[in-house]
C-alpha cells in the first residue's frame, strides 16, 4: 500500500502527488495553512482522502491555535473559521467537509478539557476515518466487481485508487478486485487533462500493482468504443445529489454521454458519505473553478498563448439518467431513478 499520509512528530507527512510519477517526494506539513495550501495545489487530492486530510487539518489547526490563545471566547470562533477554511479549500468534494465536521463534533463535548485533549481527539477521529475508508473501499470493490464481465475492456477516468482514498480505491478498487478475480479485463486509463491524474497517478498505481493498462488521451474514448475495445466505464465521485446526479472530474459527463450513445454501461463508485442528501439535484453542487494556467500549460510547460482566456471547471455533473448504476459499500443502486433518503 502507498503511504499517502501519516502524522509524525513535526506534523503531517504527505506524498506530494504533483511530483508523481517521476518523484516520490514527501512534504511535512507543520501548520494548518500548509495543509490547505497542499490541498489547493493538489499535492493531496481525491474525495475520500480529502475527508481524512480534513480531520488531520483540524488536528494541525488546534496545535496552531493553542500556541496562540486558548481562552474559550477566542479559541472556538477561531477554530470554526479555520475549519471553514479547510472545508472550502476544495468546494466540490463533500468528503472534505464531512471529515472536518466530524473532527469538530468529536471535540465539542470536551470544551472544558485542555487543548492537548482536543488535539488527541481530532487525531483519533482522523485515524478512525482512515481505517473506515480502507474498509469501505474493500466493500465497494467487492460489490462493484460483480458488474465486471470476463474479458471486459474498462475505461477509468482521473484517479480513484490508493492515492485518492485510504484503501484500494473506489472505481480503481473495482478494477483491482476484478483483476484479482482473474476476469482478464483490459484496463484503459485516460490522461485526464488538465492536470493528468490518469496518466500521472492511475497509470503509476496500476503499473506498481502489475495490472496491465493502456493509456489513451481524453479524445480517444469514442473511437475505442466504436471499435468495441472499450465495453464500459467506471469512475469515482466527488459528490452525489439525492437524485443520483454525480459530480466528478471534468470529462466524466462526456464519457457518460458516449456510453449512452454506444449502449455501454457507465458505473459510478463511491462511499455512501459522498451522497449529499441535502442536495436534490446536481445543479446545486458547487463546481470548483481552478487556475487557467492549468489549461495553458502541460506539466508546467506553456502550450498556449500567454494570457489566453480559459475556462477551467475542475468537475462536471453527470445526470443520473446516464448512470447505469452507483456502487457503494451498501449495495449497487441501479438507475436512473435513484432516490437516496
Ligand atoms: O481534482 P481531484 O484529483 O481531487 O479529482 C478527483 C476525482 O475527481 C475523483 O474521481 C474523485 O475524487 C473520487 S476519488 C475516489
Amino acid at each position: 500500500m502507498i503511504n499517502v499520509l501519516q502524522p509524525i512528530e513535526e506534523g503531517l507527512r504527505i506524498l506530494d502527488q504533483t511530483q508523481l510519477p517521476h518523484h516520490e517526494h514527501y512534504l511535512t506539513l507543520t501548520h494548518v495553512d500548509d495543509l490547505t495550501d497542499a490541498i489547493r495545489r493538489l499535492c493531496i487530492r481525491g474525495a475520500p482522502l480529502l475527508g481524512v486530510a480534513g480531520a488531520f487539518g483540524v488536528w494541525l489547526g488546534i496545535g496552531d491555535l493553542s500556541r496562540a490563545d486558548t481562552r474559550q471566547d477566542v479559541f472556538w470562533p477561531s477554530l470554526q473559521a479555520l475549519a471553514e477554511n479547510i472545508a472550502s479549500s476544495r468546494p466540490t468534494a463533500i468528503n472534505l467537509r464531512i471529515g472536518v465536521q466530524r473532527a469538530l463534533k468529536a471535540i465539542e463535548p470536551l470544551r472544558d478539557k485542555s487543548a492537548d485533549t482536543w488535539r488527541e481527539q481530532a487525531l483519533q477521529v482522523a485515524f478512525e476515518i482512515m481505517k473506515e475508508d480502507a474498509e469501505l473501499c474493500a466493500r465497494i470493490s467487492e460489490n462493484g466487481a460483480v458488474l465486471i464481465r470476463p474479458g471486459m475492456g474498462i475505461l477509468t477516468h482521473c484517479n480513484t485508487g490508493s492515492l485518492a482514498t485510504a484503501g484500494i480505491g473506489t472505481a480503481l478498487g473495482i478494477i483491482r478486485r476484478a483483476h484479482q478475480e482473474e476476469k482478464d479485463i483490459r484496463v484503459f486509463v485516460d490522461e485526464t487533462r488538465p492536470v493528468l491524474q490518469g496518466s500521472r497517478l492511475t497509470a503509476w498505481e496500476l503499473e506498481r500493482d502489475g495490472i496491465p493498462c493502456t493509456l489513451i488521451s481524453d479524445n480517444m474514448a469514442a473511437h475505442l468504443m466504436q471499435l468495441k475495445r472499450i465495453h464500459g466505464v467506471v469512475v469515482g465521485a466527488d459528490r452525489i445529489a439525492r437524485n443520483g446526479d454525480t459530480a466528478n472530474k471534468i470529462g466524466t459527463y462526456a464519457l457518460a454521454v458516449l456510453c449512452n450513445y454506444h449502449r455501454l454501461p457507465f458505473y459510478v463508485a463511491a462511499p455512501q458519505t459522498t451522497l449529499d442528501l441535502s442536495i436534490a439535484s446536481g445543479s446545486e453542487i458547487p463546481i470548483e473553478e481552478r487556475d487557467p494556467d492549468e489549461i495553458r500549460t502541460v506539466a508546467g510547460h506553456p502550450v498556449a498563448p500567454a494570457g489566453i482566456p480559459c475556462a477551467n471547471p475542475a468537475f462536471d455533473v453527470t445526470p443520473a439518467s446516464l448512470i447505469t448504476a452507483i456502487v457503494t459499500e451498501r449495495q449497487v443502486y441501479y438507475g436512473p431513478k435513484y432516490l437516496f433518503t
